[in-house]
């Protein structure tokens, strides 16, 4: 069968959980809305639930995340059915095939841990449920290399690659596809974006926020698992592959696969992971944890364009700020023939990835006045503060249609792992850091020399 079908039903497991409750009912009351969902949307839960609690557990879900239309949330309650059962428990996948009736191509979204991927795959395999089906499996996709290429087994024993839909909700921000339709779309990057002209790259994912009420979840992950292996990882992908011969999706994974194999293991040496003051005390986290709260880490790519150029990633929980950004520093001139002002910034590309979108170039102009000083200015290409859809409510209906260009492949994700694998099988401790600061002062040394981290501030520029 095609891969491209689109889905006649949504079966959704986990449905009761965090993720169910901040995403992914306001993503598909988003879709009900726009007119883009219009499949039975099977709800499966453990004993104890009701359709009817169900829905209005989807109902405050919605309402907590504003903009609630009381029409279109009740087209979305119309849509939704029951089936109850534990996963491990045949008859739950019977209650399911029961439930699904005459449709022949439901996507079954698992919003569970990996820990459940074999029984539910298993299960819904035993009943039919599998046969025409796609699966969408939620992060993080494995510990580590061997765990996901066990991941990856378990799925194929039942459903082909082809029918696997990974999700990294970053691949779903529209801030994130940006980086590739700009750097493609366009003529006067490509020259220059190469060792010939760039300096360093850099990557903040800032958070101001802790662990949230999630201590037992992180304290298993940590910030390498959580965010690096997939989401930076997948952003410097984008910022790196070279040019696709096409928009088609095997073109473009085929370009960020041979990227994530040029990435050098990184080197616990060149990796500072730190936890904030307070972690600890944390509901869920163990009293003598040693997972990362914040990572600073520096990568290698090793290809003819990339060699010798350092890509800093930096990410944590408790910092000042909540903002997701990348810097392209440029290379000095080759002389400089004005006034040299060490405090200039040479020139760069800001890409703000969240909150807002911001595309933009950094350069130096003449002060007015008699001398030639310079003054740095920035040129905006594009500044959004307001969203189009939310990634979940992109991804989850690309995945109903079978458009899987914004998803992770088997080859990429355990490519990543490689990465990032001797972090986590030989770390070195982890460094106490105040909440509300950048982290430990050991990750100013991950920068070389005379090099700064870039902190990303609030935005200043406006709307264009
Ligand atoms: C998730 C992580 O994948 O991404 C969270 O598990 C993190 O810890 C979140 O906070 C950040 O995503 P966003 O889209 O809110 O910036």
């Amino acid at each position: 069968m095609s891969t491209t079908h689109a889905s006649d039903a949504f079966v959704f497991f986990g449905a009761t959980g965090d993720l169910a409750n901040k995403k992914i009912f306001p993503a598909l009351y988003a879709m009900v809305r726009r007119g883009g969902l219009n499949i039975p949307i099977i709800v499966l839960a453990r004993a104890g639930w009701t359709l009817d609690k169900l829905k209005e557990r989807a109902r405050s879900s919605v309402e907590a995340a504003g903009d609630f239309d009381p029409e279109s949330f009740d087209k979305l309650a119309s849509l939704m059915r029951y089936a109850d059962g534990d996963y491990s428990d045949p008859a739950t996948y019977s209650n399911l095939k029961r439930a699904l009736g005459l449709a022949q191509r439901p996507v079954h979204y698992l919003a569970i841990p990996p820990s459940m991927f074999s029984t539910v795959a298993q299960g819904l395999a035993n009943a039919g449920c599998a046969q025409g089906a796609r699966v969408i499996v939620e992060k993080p996709f494995g510990r580590d290399l061997a765990s996901a290429q066990a991941l990856d087994a378990t799925l194929h024993e039942v459903f082909p690659e082809t029918s696997i839909f990974r999700i990294d909700h970053y691949l779903g921000k529209e801030a994130v596809q940006n980086l590739l339709y700009f750097r493609f779309a366009n003529t006067f990057l490509e020259p220059i974006w190469n060792r010939n002209y760039v300096k360093d790259v850099q990557i903040t994912m800032a958070e101001k926020f802790g662990v949230e009420g999630r201590g037992a979840f992180y304290d298993e992950v940590g910030a390498i698992r959580d965010v690096v292996q997939n989401h930076l990882l997948q952003v410097i992908a984008l910022l790196a592959m070279d040019c696709p011969v096409s928009h088609e999706t095997r073109a473009v994974q085929a370009e960020k696969l041979r990227l994530f194999r040029a990435m050098r293991p990184l080197n616990p040496a060149e990796v500072v992971r730190g936890q904030f003051r307070g972690y600890r005390d944390e509901k869920g986290v163990a009293k003598d944890s040693d997972v990362e709260t914040f990572a600073a880490l520096r990568l290698h790519i090793d290809t003819w364009r990339w060699a010798d150029v350092p890509f800093y990633i930096r990410t944590g929980k408790s910092l000042p700020i909540s903002a997701t950004e990348v810097i392209v520093n440029l290379k000095k001139p080759p002389l400089a023939i004005f006034h040299a002002d060490a405090a200039m910034p040479t020139n760069f590309f800001r890409f703000r990835l969240s909150p807002e979108v911001v595309i933009s170039a950094g350069a130096l102009v003449k002060r007015n006045g008699e001398n030639m000083r310079g003054e740095p200015v920035e040129l905006v290409a594009r500044h959004r503060s307001t969203r189009e859809k939310t990634p979940y409510e992109r991804l989850l209906g690309d995945a109903i249609r079978g458009d899987a260009q914004l998803f992770t492949q088997d080859d990429s994700v355990e490519a990543a792992w490689h990465v990032v694998d001797p972090v986590l099988e030989n770390p070195l401790p982890v460094v106490e850091y105040e909440p509300g600061t950048w982290g430990p002062d050991a990750a100013t040394d991950i920068v070389d020399g005379a090099e700064v981290w870039h902190d990303p501030q609030v935005e200043q520029t406006q709307p264009c």
